[in-house]
């Protein structure tokens, strides 16, 4: 076992600038490690957005919605969160067809909504346009 049980929050509570960071979890000792780690390189903000980042998983079902889970927020085009009732799972839909999107409703059944997944790498992403 690599955890340090009671270290819930450490990232938290160690004081520094990581407002963007909403980790609050028991660390492994591996992520502890690492903190330090980029502590004494000077990356600690590009590990901790990229701890944060992982606190989130989004797993497309095959015929199916995108599963959300960990520690995520969904909003509105204006920024208004939804209330999700606590919720720490959700689905969102991906078929076009749920009557209460951005949620999935099971409707992609209904439909027949096939679309089978594999995960594969991206191409790298479109240089950005020079403004004028
Ligand atoms: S994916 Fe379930 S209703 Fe669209």
């Amino acid at each position: 076992m690599d955890e340090f049980p009671g270290r819930t929050g450490f990232l938290r509570t160690t004081g520094t600038n990581i407002g963007e960071c909403k980790e609050n979890r028991v660390l492994s000792l591996g992520e502890s490690l690492r903190i330090v780690e980029a502590y004494s390189t000077g990356s600690a903000r590009e590990f901790l957005t990229e701890a944060a980042m992982a606190a989130t998983k989004i797993t497309p079902s095959h015929n199916g919605p995108l599963r959300v889970e960990g520690d995520f927020e969904i909003v509105d085009p204006g920024g208004k969160p939804f209330g999700l009732a606590g919720r720490t799972k959700i689905s969102l839909c991906r078929c076009g067809h749920s009557a209460n999107k951005p949620f999935c409703d099971g409707t992609h059944k209904v439909v027949g909504f096939t679309d089978e997944v594999h995960a594969r790498d991206l191409p790298p992403p479109a240089p950005p346009v020079p403004k004028p």
